[in-house]
């Protein structure tokens, strides 16, 4: 006996959880399938985010940050800290506890909301044709199947595709999760390691290892651009990388990673360094985090005809459609930024889509923020991209050296950086390295929506002393006027 929906999602990641949520609060009958399973073989709904994503590392960064702040910080506010210690396997199970917080939240969430969970992985078998028993009669429907604890059949009118991504591996050096990590093996280390090495400097390189480098692993990150954070706004990538290097982070540029070797005594990777010399890394653990490949794998998409790109994604277009009719897919599976709110919001929009709205993504005001120490955000343009397409700007910088409630929390690393337009004042792009660059990146995020001008931000009262005040000062001194600097 099939089961029939208006809407089927398969994943309950970010994009899948929130698409049948929306869905639901629509008025449609939907259901979600997601195979993800917790220690003990039960559902685990949340995607790679909720699971070994934002929200384990998000907690992993709090407390390793707090361990850093206890042992080298404490004193200059005059506490004095004896015997401190480290209880690893408490900091990690604090993490799993958040994260099975989340877990059970979305289980929670799907039940407020009637969206029918399937607990195994969903695959198509075959697009069912008008009449023939689907819930439609004109477009045709999809049959699913569910493989889980037991197999399901399920009819769907729209079927939403959130399956996500893997992580990508080295050619030829697969994932042990022992001694070759991925994001999941990299959040589960069950000792500090002596020496840690990651291969990418990417956002996950810079985030774990600011973790285990906090908890006192020696830690060395070879990247293969000769460019620190190329996507990032070339001044604010700088300050960055001042400040990793002053904290004892190793990153090394330009170079080409050779043969890697896991042996019972560590692993040993051999590079060219960016003169072309020959080198060898030897570490305790190896973390890969060269970007993150699109998942479809066991989804079927062969069988309905679903079209992939080159790469394995999803091919969709701007509305998140698919090739086939009344088949949509969102998030990592798809081209764009693979971040949790991207693919959230997409989500949303293609519930409404169906629902015949006009859901929306702005692509240009999806922010990103690297949670290290400083923290780094932008949405917008960086200065080098306004500079290539040859927009001419004005810019803005304010550090958090002259910022009354930095200096007062004692983190002072940083500034804020406007871009705006350089006739209409439009905001193009804000550049945040610095304490709680995750949070104010969001004012800058709504100016931007509304399409504000530097002078609008310039004119709005901010709270004193707070660290958006910075904002405010970078927005003045687009227009030279700065107060405080
Ligand atoms: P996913 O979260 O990957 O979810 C897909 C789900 O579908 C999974 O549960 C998977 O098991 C399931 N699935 C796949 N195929 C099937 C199938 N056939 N049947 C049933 N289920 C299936 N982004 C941010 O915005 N902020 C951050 O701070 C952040 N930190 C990150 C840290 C790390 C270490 C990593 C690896 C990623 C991080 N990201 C962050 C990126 C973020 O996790 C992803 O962009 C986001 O999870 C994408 O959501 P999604 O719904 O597209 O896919
Ligand atoms: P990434 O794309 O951010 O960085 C990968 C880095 O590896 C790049 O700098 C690249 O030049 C380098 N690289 C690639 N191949 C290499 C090789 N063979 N040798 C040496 N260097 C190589 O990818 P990452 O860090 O794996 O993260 C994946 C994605 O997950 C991110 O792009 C982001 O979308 C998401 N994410 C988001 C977070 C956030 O929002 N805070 C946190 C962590 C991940």
């Amino acid at each position: 006996m099939s089961k029939n929906f208006d809407v089927i999602v398969i994943g309950g990641g970010p994009g899948g959880y929130i698409a049948a949520i929306r869905a639901a609060q629509l008025g449609f009958n939907v259901a979600c399938i997601d195979e993800w399973k917790n220690d003990k073989g039960g559902p685990a709904p949340g995607g790679t985010c909720t699971n070994v994503g934002c929200i384990p590392s998000k907690a992993l960064l709090q407390s390793s940050e707090h361990y850093e702040h206890a042992g080298k910080h404490f004193a200059d506010h005059g506490i004095e800290v004896k015997g401190l210690g480290l209880d690893l396997a408490k900091m990690l199970g604090r993490k799993d506890t958040v994260v099975k917080q989340n877990n059970d939240g979305i289980l929670y969430l799907f039940k407020k909301n009637k969206v029918s969970f399937f607990h195994g992985r969903g695959s198509f078998v075959k697009a069912v044709p008008p009449g023939e028993g689907g819930t439609s009669g004109s477009t045709g429907d999809y049959e699913i199947k569910v493989a889980g604890i037991a197999e399901e059949t399920l009819i769907g009118k729209h079927i939403i595709v959130a399956t996500g991504s893997n992580a990508r591996a080295l050619p030829g050096v697969p994932f042990d999760e022992e001694s070759i990590l991925s994001n999941d093996g990299a959040l589960r280390i069950g000792a500090v390691p002596k020496k840690l090495g990651l291969i990418g400097s990417g956002v996950i390189g810079l985030e774990m290892g600011s973790v285990w480098r906090r908890l006192g692993a020696e830690v060395t990150v070879l990247e293969g651009l000769p460019t620190f954070l190329g996507a990032v706004d070339e001044q604010i990538a700088k300050e960055a990388k001042k400040a990793f290097d002053k904290q004892g982070l190793k990153i090394e540029l330009g170079v080409k990673v050779g043969e890697v070797k896991a042996g019972k005594k560590g692993v040993s990777v051999a590079y060219t360094n960016a003169k072309g010399e020959a080198q060898t890394l030897d570490v305790d653990k190896l973390i890969v985090s060269i970007g993150r490949v699109p998942n479809t794998i066991g989804l079927g998409a062969e069988a309905i005809g679903l079209k992939l790109d080159e790469r394995g994604a999803i091919v969709v277009d701007d509305d998140c459609k698919t090739s086939l009719p009344n088949v949509w897919a969102v998030g990592d599976v798809v081209r764009g930024p693979m971040l949790a709110h991207k693919a959230e919001e997409e989500g949303v929009a293609v519930a409404e889509r169906i629902a015949g709205q006009h859901g929306h993504v702005n692509f240009n005001t999806v922010p990103w923020v690297i949670y290290t120490s400083p923290e780094i955000a932008w949405v917008g343009q960086t200065e080098q991209q306004l500079k290539a397409s040859g927009r001419a700007y004005k810019a803005g910088t304010f550090p958090f050296l002259a910022n009354g409630r930095a200096r007062a929390l004692g983190d002072t690393t940083g500034m804020v950086k406007f871009l705006a337009d350089a006739a209409t004042d439009e905001i193009l792009g804000v550049h945040i390295v610095g304490p709680m660059a995750s949070e104010l990146i969001a004012e800058a995020v709504v100016a931007m929506e509304f399409r504000a001008s530097s002078e609008d931000i310039a004119r709005i009262c901010h709270a004193h002393p707070s660290l958006s005040e910075a904002t405010k000062e970078a927005a003045l001194a687009v227009d030279k006027r700065a107060l405080n600097f």
